[in-house]
């Protein structure tokens, strides 16, 4: 099998909107503290050059989760793989997911992070596929809206290949 793959949003695409956001984020919260909540794995990448374009004091924190197998369909079983480290409670938090796609997980996500009484949960998203959503989501800071092709690249992967591409792309098969 050899595969072929097209950029869908080059490294200078992606860099520049994530400066935007980061500007965004900055402007918005002004002063006050932040915790940015990195649902790994796919999310990593875009978490790391996302904040260091925040200028705000800032917490990082990890959250495993997994919702897919091997395949490129949701399950929509959304499975806790790694807590937080430390309590949110009373904290201005953002959710940096790398793409929502159905929606199911961030919507899961917020559920679970409410339950822990932070002051406020926004989400933020490199990426939307609005066409898959099986459930309403408000994506308050978001890179791209993109079309319904399943894509790879700056930390998303296919069977755990590609995260280390430096651009996002769409696999083709020859
Ligand atoms: P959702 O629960 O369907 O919104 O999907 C959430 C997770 O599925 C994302 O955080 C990704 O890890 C993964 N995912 C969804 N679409 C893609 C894709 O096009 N490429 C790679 N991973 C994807
Ligand atoms: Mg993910």
């Amino acid at each position: 099998m050899s595969e072929n793959i097209v950029t869908m949003l080059d490294q200078a695409a992606i860099a520049q909107r994530v400066a935007e956001l980061g500007a965004q984020i900055t402007a918005e919260y002004k002063d006050r503290p932040l915790v940015l909540i990195v649902v790994l794995k796919g999310s990593f990448v875009f978490a790391a050059d996302l904040a260091r374009a925040i200028d705000l004091p800032l917490r990082i924190d990890f959250l495993g989760v997994r919702s897919y197998g091997e395949g490129t369909e949701s399950s929509g079983v959304v499975q806790i793989t790694q807590d937080l480290s430390r309590p949110i409670e009373g904290e201005d938090v953002i959710i940096v997911e790398d793409i929502v796609d159905t929606g199911l997980t961030v919507a899961h996500l917020v559920d679970l992070l409410r339950t822990r009484q932070p002051r406020s949960v926004k989400i933020c998203s490199l990426l939307h596929k609005p066409a898959r959503a099986r459930v309403h989501v408000a994506v308050d800071y978001l890179g791209f809206t993109i079309e319904d092709k399943f894509v790879i690249g700056y930390g998303l992967d296919f069977a755990e290949r590609y995260r280390n591409l430096p651009y996002i792309g769409v696999v083709e098969r020859a």
